[in-house]
């Protein structure tokens, strides 16, 4: 008799148009590794009741997204120094011995796509980072690892801002102002890690903000251009992409936590362009 086929999935809210089964699939199939990946929509309020009842069907590991990855910190029995960092889970792995062991690969993803796939330079770097929500708190300390010259964090709401600082500047040199108050100073790399093109919003940059060469870089993605991206290249940026790379770099993070093997990214990137794009 074949043994069962090991189970993973991902859970979120909502959960109905994530591209991680495609990802995952494309990873078991390059790497040869024997897996079932499902979807799994769950609220707030049903965390800890779903996730028990994965791990009693004998599931072995989990991808947790918007708005559930602090719910997910606190579900793990153990946890990474950059999930503690993150404050936030979104990598599950369930083994033998009870473990629940929590990770978080969002830090890690950004950076490969940043500093591999798009060859950007972050060291020595001046950077602005947008937003002080999860994601941003998710990557500043990656980043900060890399020495850049300045990251400066803005925020609409400047308090939140200056508390994500508060927790990252022992590590580098960080600072916070609020997004109606950036400086008139140009910066190397712009990182959008702001919910603001969810609304359709755009943010208040300016063409001063830019450094020929520099980089974009929305960490939201979609078949069209985004909001940011279409308003970073409307101001002139050479280089202005979405987050599709950084998805599938920290998704393939989060498969060698579970299996011990790392998929190659670079065809998996082009196949969800791919697919993005027929999805138009
Ligand atoms: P996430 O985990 O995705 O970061 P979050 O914690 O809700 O989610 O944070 C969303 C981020 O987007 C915050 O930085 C938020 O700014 P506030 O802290 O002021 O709320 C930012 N954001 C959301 N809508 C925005 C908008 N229309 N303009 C600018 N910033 C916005």
């Amino acid at each position: 008799m074949k043994a069962p086929i090991d189970q993973y999935v991902v859970i979120g809210h909502p959960i109905g148009h994530s591209r991680s089964p495609f990802i995952h699939r494309l990873f078991a199939h390059q790497t040869g590794e024997r897996l079932e990946y499902a979807t799994l929509d769950v609220e707030p309020s049903q965390f800890a009741a779903k996730v028990d009842q994965f791990v009693a069907t004998g599931g072995l590991g989990m991808k947790i997204t918007v708005p559930l990855k602090e719910l997910a910190f606190a579900y793990a029995l153990r946890r990474s120094v950059r999930a503690q960092r993150a404050g936030a889970v979104n990598t599950l792995r369930f083994g033998a011995d009870s473990e629940v062991f929590g990770d978080n690969t969002d830090g890690v993803g950004l950076i490969t796509d940043l500093t591999v796939n798009l060859r950007c330079e972050l060291t020595d770097a001046r950077i602005l980072l947008l937003g002080a929500g999860g994601a941003s708190r998710g990557v500043l300390g990656p980043i900060l690892d890399l020495q850049p010259r300045e990251v400066l964090v803005a925020n609409r709401t400047g308090e939140r801002a200056l508390q994500l600082v508060q927790l990252f500047e022992a590590d580098g040199a960080v600072r916070a102002c609020t997004l109606d108050a950036l400086p008139d100073t140009p910066f190397d790399v712009i990182i959008n890690a702001t919910a603001a093109g969810l609304a359709g919003q755009q943010l208040p940059l300016r063409a001063v903000h830019l450094t020929p060469g520099g980089m974009c870089y929305d960490m939201m993605y979609g078949p069209e251009p985004t909001v940011f991206v279409t308003q970073m290249r409307a101001l002139g940026a050479a280089r202005a992409v979405d987050g599709r790379g950084m998805l599938v770099e920290q998704a393939a993070e989060s498969f060698a936590v579970w299996r011990g093997v790392r998929p190659r990214t670079a065809a998996v990137i082009d196949k969800l362009t791919q697919s993005l794009a027929a999805n138009l």
